[in-house]
């Protein structure tokens, strides 16, 4: 699966972070960091995140 933040929405709130951390990293003035091939076992976390971010930012697709 794939996932893709749109960063001009992401007001960092830090949802994702917290859910799937070891997808969604905050970092300084970089903002927020991703990996857009999520890995299998990852899948649910980052679902749950997407359905997490008050701002809907995160976009699930299948590869
Ligand atoms: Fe941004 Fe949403 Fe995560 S606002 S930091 S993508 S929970």
């Amino acid at each position: 699966m794939q996932t893709v933040v749109d960063l001009t929405r992401c007001q960092g709130y830090a949802q994702c972070v917290f859910l799937a951390p070891e997808v969604f990293e905050l970092h300084g003035e970089e903002g927020l960091l991703y990996a857009t091939a999520v890995p299998d076992e990852q899948i649910e976390r980052v679902r749950q995140a997407a359905a997490a971010c008050p701002v809907q930012a995160i976009l699930l697709g299948e590869e």
